[in-house]
Order: structure tokens, then C-alpha cells, then sequence
């Protein structure tokens, strides 16, 4: 594929491997991002995220696959990355500079003149929020607010592609509103992003397609909103609250134990229990059908959806999945 070429993906990763000696940090890994998608790259601790982002942006050779950003090989370090803008890892060096000087040095090495540097400054301060905060220390902000000043350079230099690996972790909740709130107005706006998290949530709340990889090697991959939809039909997990008329009795109670799907069981009170419920609604219905048997009249039972951080964990426990 040629940079001339129609409509070349943001980024297109085949078979990406990378090894350290004879441990295999990301193993034949795909993934396609669509230009103006927001991807979400989610796996845990160890799986290969900030691996696959060193790769893309020059920072690890891979070992082998190919890597094209806008159709341009991810080699031809220098000319793949004039529009891509990154923040790898939080930089610590610039704790004495204000975020007025930052831009500035970041600036000079991406040949901004002073004059574009004036504007373009105050454009990307203010899209993060910072502006008010220009003369200050970089080394008094909170994580959050440093996390923002660090996406403000990696825009300076207006890049269409932007790549951030783990942009909300170790943040506070309000840290990471804002963050979160930050990187949807990017996408408003139509840049590509790429994003690393092991938070399940922040994709399914941000982004439009996710990757989620375990172990180096990609578990599922698309649309969001399908994958999600598809994991919760595919493996139903809720909490079932159950309340009885009268005072459960331990034959009852380990009848339901040996239910099918039934798990993380919890005696609540003499007359009510709480378990994890994996299951068709056939075999819900036999719960019920249970209670009857052992005529303890069912008072209520309650459901609360499917715990999709819970299911993510198990999906990533198992190494494999089938969802799609
Ligand atoms: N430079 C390195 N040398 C050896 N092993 C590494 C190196 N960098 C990463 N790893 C290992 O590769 C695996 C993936 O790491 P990483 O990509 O940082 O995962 P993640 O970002 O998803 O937490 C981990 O087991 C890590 O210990
Ligand atoms: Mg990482």
C-alpha cells in the first residue's frame, strides 16, 4: 500500500510479534483502526499494550509483522510518524518547566515557527483546559492535570493520529472525568485515537472499536457496542437476590448451590441469598421451579445486569474466547 493510495487505514498491524529473548511480549497480534475511530486497546497488567504502542511509534523494533500508519511503514520512523501524536510514557523531565515553555521546546524540535508556536499554543491549552494554567509549574499540577498538559504537546503539532498509552491511569476520579472528557472532544473534532487501558468501562463509555488482548495475543476485536453486546448475550452473568416467605432450610440452600451457573452463593438472611448467575433463562427458571419444590414461596427475585468488568476478567482469565 502507497501513502497515495485510497483511504489507507490510520493504522493497520499484521501479525505483529515482539520477543524479548525467548518470552513473546505480543504474539502475531491484527489490529485495524479506521481513520477518525477511536480505538480502545484493553487488556491486563502484562498483556502487550504499551508494547504494541512502543511498536507503532518507533520506541520497540518489532521482532516481525508489519506496521502502516496511513498506509506509511512504521520503519520510515520519521516520515510514519509526521502526523501521529503520542504520549507513551508520562514525561517526568519537565517538572521545572511551565506548560508555556513546554509546548515551546516541543515545539522547536517539530520545527514550529515562534509565530504558529503563539497560536498553536493557546489552541491546544485550551482543548485540554490548561490555558489558565500556562505559567505555572509543571511539578505543582496534580497527575491529571500533568497527563492533560502531555496530550496538549502531543497535539502541538496538529496530528491527525493521536496514540496514548494508559491516558487515565493512576488518575482520581475527577482526574479521570476530565482526561476521558478531553479525548471525546478529540474524537468530536475527528482525529483517530488510540488508547491502552485495562478498564473496561473507559471503552465501552469512549471508544468505537476495541481490541482487547491477554498474554501478547488479541482475544476479540471491533465495534464496540457489538462486542459488548455480543460478550454480555454470550456469557450472561448477573446477581440473582432471592427472598422467600418462609426461613430457607440447608437442604434448600444446597440444592441451589448445585444449580447450574451458580456461584459466589452469599446467605443474606435467614429468609433471603445472593449469588452470580451464569446462565440461560431456562436454567434461572429452574431456580424458581426449586424454590416452589422445596415450598418455601418465593417472595422476589431480583436481577442486576451483567457485570461486564467481571465478565472482562474472565474473558481474559481463559485466554480465549468465542463471541463473535
Ligand atoms: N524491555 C523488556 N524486556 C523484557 N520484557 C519486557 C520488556 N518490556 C516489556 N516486557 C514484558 O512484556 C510483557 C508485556 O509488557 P507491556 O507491553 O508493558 O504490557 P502492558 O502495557 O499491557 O502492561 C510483560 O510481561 C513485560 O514484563
Ligand atoms: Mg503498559
Amino acid at each position: 500500500m502507497t501513502e497515495e493510495s485510497d483511504a489507507p487505514l490510520a493504522i493497520d498491524i499484521k501479525g505483529l510479534t515482539k520477543s524479548y529473548g525467548s518470552f513473546t511480549a505480543v504474539d502475531s497480534l491484527d489490529m485495524q483502526v479506521g481513520k477518525g475511530e477511536f480505538m480502545g486497546l484493553l487488556g491486563p497488567n502484562g498483556a502487550g499494550k504499551s508494547t504494541t504502542l512502543k511498536s507503532i511509534t518507533g520506541l520497540v523494533r518489532p521482532t516481525s509483522g508489519t506496521i502502516l500508519v496511513n498506509g506509511i511503514d512504521a520503519r520510515n520512523h520519521r516520515k510514519a510518524m509526521t502526523h501521529v501524536g503520542c504520549v507513551i510514557e508520562t514525561p517526568e523531565c519537565y517538572q521545572n518547566f511551565t506548560p508555556g515553555e513546554m509546548l515551546s521546546y516541543v515545539g522547536k524540535i517539530h520545527g514550529v515557527t515562534n509565530r504558529e508556536l503563539a497560536i498553536r499554543a493557546r489552541d491546544v491549552l485550551e482543548e485540554v483546559r490548561m490555558w489558565e494554567w500556562r505559567d505555572k509549574h509543571i511539578g505543582q499540577f496534580s497527575k491529571g492535570m500533568r497527563q492533560r498538559v502531555a496530550i496538549a504537546a502531543a497535539l502541538l503539532p496538529n496530528p491527525e493520529i493521536i496514540i496514548l498509552d494508559e491516558p487515565t491511569s493512576g488518575l482520581d476520579p475527577r482526574g479521570m472525568i476530565e482526561v476521558r472528557e478531553t479525548l471525546r472532544n478529540l474524537k468530536e473534532r475527528g482525529l483517530t485515537l488510540l488508547i491502552s487501558t485495562h478498564i473496561l468501562k473507559e471503552v465501552s463509555e469512549m471508544c468505537t472499536s476495541m481490541t482487547m488482548i491477554n498474554r501478547g495475543k488479541t482475544i476479540i476485536s471491533g465495534d464496540v457496542n457489538t462486542l459488548i453486546h455480543n460478550m454480555a448475550q454470550s456469557e450472561r452473568s448477573i446477581t440473582l437476590d432471592i427472598r422467600t416467605l418462609s426461613v430457607m432450610t440447608p437442604a434448600f440452600l444446597s440444592d441451589v448451590k448445585a444449580m447450574t451457573g451458580v456461584s459466589n452463593f452469599e446467605r443474606t438472611g435467614e429468609k433471603s441469598i445472593r449469588f452470580s448467575f451464569f446462565g440461560s433463562d431456562e436454567e434461572q427458571a429452574d431456580i424458581v421451579d426449586l424454590v416452589a419444590s422445596h415450598k418455601l414461596r418465593l417472595l422476589s427475585m431480583n436481577e442486576t445486569g451483567a457485570d461486564l468488568e467481571k465478565l472482562y476478567m474472565k474473558l481474559t482469565e481463559d485466554g480465549e474466547v468465542n463471541v463473535r
